[in-house]
């Protein structure tokens, strides 16, 4: 489904130098104290770095041989998100043969320029290649999602910060309850807490998070549907790090109450991320608004935005990035920049 359909609607980090050095990362070398002794970063992901966080970027692997895109890359973000190269119909278009060949190349930009790697995704309805979609035995299923899970993330073992798990399983119907899918309708509720448990026998040094869309307004009964489970998952010990929040917003930006459903989240033990941010039109206020939620919440450990420029974004018709077409910085961008307590230049 479309998460564009349903789109509707300071802290800053002041650390001593000292401290700041253990954070450092490529990009953060243009990081100057100010009078106060904060340390005023010129880029996203060392301002990020200032206050441990991170700021990544979707990435697709066809476009690294861009220099501009590249350059930007490499300049802004420290982390990276695979947009496809990673999802199963990559990964294994046919039963038990996997292809690493275009995560890989992402995953080996990233290490070669200090940039963490969120991995995405192991289990999804979509992009889902055919002969697992008409999989009718549960044993099967069980069988072969257990089997992607491993294989994958023991391929990435150690070179993934955190994971999504599991992408988007939770309907829009109102109804909290989990979507009709494969996964869901051989294997019933269980299926989520077996992918996680797999994936921390597979790969215990990565973060395990659940991501999805339309979860970023407080009173949404999908937003709630997700709330339980992951209460839920903690309460029983289910091996659950993390919730992303998609954030792939309209002009209007994130709901009022954003802030609020992050801070509760993490009151239940977890990490929030925001994972796929996108804001139709780039509003500099929007994204002010948007960064500035997670600044506010200190388990918000980072930010990755849906692309670089905005002829990179799926949502390209909208501009919805930091970036214009040329990998001109857009006012957004400044906003953004400010939010995390960084001092834009030209
Ligand atoms: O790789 C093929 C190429 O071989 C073929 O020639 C071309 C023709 O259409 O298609 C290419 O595949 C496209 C793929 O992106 C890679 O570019 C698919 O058609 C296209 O559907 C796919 O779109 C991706 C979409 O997920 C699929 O659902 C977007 O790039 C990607 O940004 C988007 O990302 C999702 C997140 O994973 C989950 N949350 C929502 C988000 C936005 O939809």
């Amino acid at each position: 489904m479309n998460p564009l359909k349903r789109l509707g609607r300071r802290r800053a980090a002041v650390l001593p130098l000292l401290a700041v050095t253990a954070l450092v990362t490529p990009a953060a070398a243009n990081a100057a104290p100010d009078a106060s002794g904060a340390v005023r970063a010129s880029t996203l992901g060392a301002q990020a770095a200032q206050s441990g966080r991170y700021f990544g970027a979707a990435v697709a692997a066809g476009r690294l041989g861009d220099g501009t895109y590249s350059g930007i890359l490499d300049r802004e973000f420290n982390s990276v998100t695979p947009e496809n190269e990673m999802k199963w119909e990559t990964t294994e278009r046919s039963r038990g043969s996997f292809n690493f060949g275009p995560g890989d190349q992402i995953v080996s930009h990233a290490s070669s320029h200090g940039q963490r790697v969120r991995g995405h995704t192991l289990v999804w309805h979509s992009q889902l290649p055919s002969w697992v979609g008409s999989i009718r035995d549960a044993n099967t299923l069980r069988s072969v999602m257990n089997n992607h899970i491993t294989t994958v993330a023991n391929h990435y073992k150690g070179r993934i910060y955190a994971w999504d798990v599991v992408n988007e399983a939770f309907a829009d119907n109102g109804s909290g309850q989990h979507r009709s899918s494969v996964f869901q309708d051989v294997l019933g509720n269980g299926f989520i807490e077996e992918a996680f448990r797999t994936a921390r026998s597979a790969d215990p040094g990565a973060k395990l998070c659940y991501n999805d869309y339309s979860i970023e307004d407080w009173n949404s009964a999908k937003t709630q549907g997700v709330y339980r489970m992951v209460r839920d998952f903690k309460s029983r010990g289910v091996p659950i790090d993390c919730v992303g929040f998609q954030s792939h917003f309209g002009a209007g930006g994130p709901p009022g109450n954003f802030q609020t459903t992050l801070s509760n989240f993490a009151a239940l033990g977890v990490d929030v991320q925001l994972t796929e941010l996108d804001i139709a039109q780039a509003p500099a206020g929007a994204y002010t608004n948007t960064v500035r939620a997670c600044m506010n919440v200190s388990r918000c450990t980072g930010i990755t935005v849906w692309g670089i420029r905005d002829s990179d974004s799926w949502r390209s018709g909208e501009n919805p990035l930091l970036f214009d077409r040329n990998g001109n910085k857009k006012a957004a961008y400044g906003a953004a920049l400010t939010a995390l307590g960084g001092t834009p230049t030209a």
